[in-house]
């Protein structure tokens, strides 16, 4: 099964006509505590592994989209016209050719986040969620969330787990068509992120050096320590589960941190290596070690970027605010 069967299976036979009407949706960003690294489907992006994460929920897309009478899309990201060269380009015309139920259907798309773009912050995730949630406006689908998290994964993996606030697992599924691979919220931890916060250490705003997609392929094919990865996973799923109904914040920290370092040495020792940190994420992972000794229990997670992103209890905020003057700092309760 291809992309476009996939969407034709959920929506059924596509004679949708699209609303005249402006549709704005938002999709939060989504980070992973228990990362997503490896496809066993790159068309579909089927993962190798469940995986599990928090929305931000003030930090997102706003999606705006209408339909134009016009013969070709036009795509604005950030208040600017998205450069027809480039790779978000291409992504972007990719998705809306799944939804373009007739050719003459032709897309304007405003799209804005806040938070800096393809950085290693899931603009991509909460993008496609928006993205998948105006298309089902638009058209009137009015699909259950569960099949809107497996079109927004057909953009983005992790796409998948941007519909929903709180706590999201992914599920990896076993078929080959994708139909069983998508998100559902994991309710069971959400007394115990009530008391979290997370603080966005945005040190490095340019785009990533490498797309997650190629790095992930890279990982799969080359790295010798890939095939310890899944069970890792699997290991590191149970535990935070467990530690999050024991609501033990210092386990909680250690196996999202953990998961974190792990993935990113599985993908150093990839041919050619892939390296998404600079000198500051080094930087700051050695003094939130060192504030684990001193202070209080500051734990951190990374993703496809040097940026990095505190995890850390209520109480600590004092020192947090102190010890990390630019981190912007999000509660997960709204
Ligand atoms: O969905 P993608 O292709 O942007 O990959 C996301 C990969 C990570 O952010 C590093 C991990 C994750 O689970 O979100």
């Amino acid at each position: 099964m291809n992309a476009r069967e996939t969407v034709i299976k959920i929506v059924g036979v596509p004679q949708h006509t699209p609303t005249n009407e402006a549709i704005t949706t938002f999709a939060p960003v989504n980070i992973a505590l228990i990362k997503y690294w490896g496809k066993r489907d790159d068309q579909l992006n089927l993962p190798v592994t469940n995986s599990l994460s928090i929305a931000l929920p003030t930090k997102g897309t706003t999606t705006t989209i209408r339909i134009n009478h016009t013969t070709h899309d036009t795509y604005w990201l950030n208040g600017e016209s998205v450069d027809k060269n480039s790779e978000f380009f291409n992504r972007l015309h990719y998705f809306c050719d799944l939804f373009r139920f007739h050719p003459s259907y032709h897309f304007d798309i405003d799209t804005k986040n806040n938070i800096p773009t393809a950085a290693g912050l899931a603009s991509s995730a909460s993008g496609f969620a928006a993205l998948t949630l105006a298309f089902n406006q638009l058209f009137r689908l009015t699909l259950e969330k569960s099949e809107l998290s497996i079109l927004a994964r057909l953009g983005s993996g992790s796409a998948c787990r941007s519909l929903w606030d709180g706590c999201v697992e992914w599920e990896k599924g076993q078929r080959e068509d994708g139909l069983d691979s998508f998100a559902h919220p994991y309710e069971a931890a959400t007394s115990f992120l009530d008391s979290i916060g997370v603080g966005l250490l945005i040190f490095a705003k340019e785009k990533k050096k490498m797309s997650s997609r190629d790095a992930m392929l890279t990982t799969v094919k080359t790295s010798p320590l890939y095939s310890q990865w899944s069970k890792h996973v699997e290991q590191d799923l149970t535990d935070i589960k467990r530690a999050m109904s024991q609501h033990d914040f210092i386990r909680f920290g250690e196996i999202a941190e953990k998961n974190a370092l792990a993935m990113h040495n599985t993908m150093l020792t990839s041919e050619p290596s892939i390296n998404y940190c600079n000198a500051s994420t080094l930087h700051y992972r050695e003094k939130i070690w060192a504030l684990r000794k001193t202070k209080c229990p500051i734990y951190f997670t990374q993703d496809a970027g040097p940026n990095i992103k505190l995890l850390f209890q209520k109480e600590s905020l004092s020192v947090v605010k102190e010890e990390f003057p630019s981190a912007e700092i999000i509660f997960l309760s709204r």
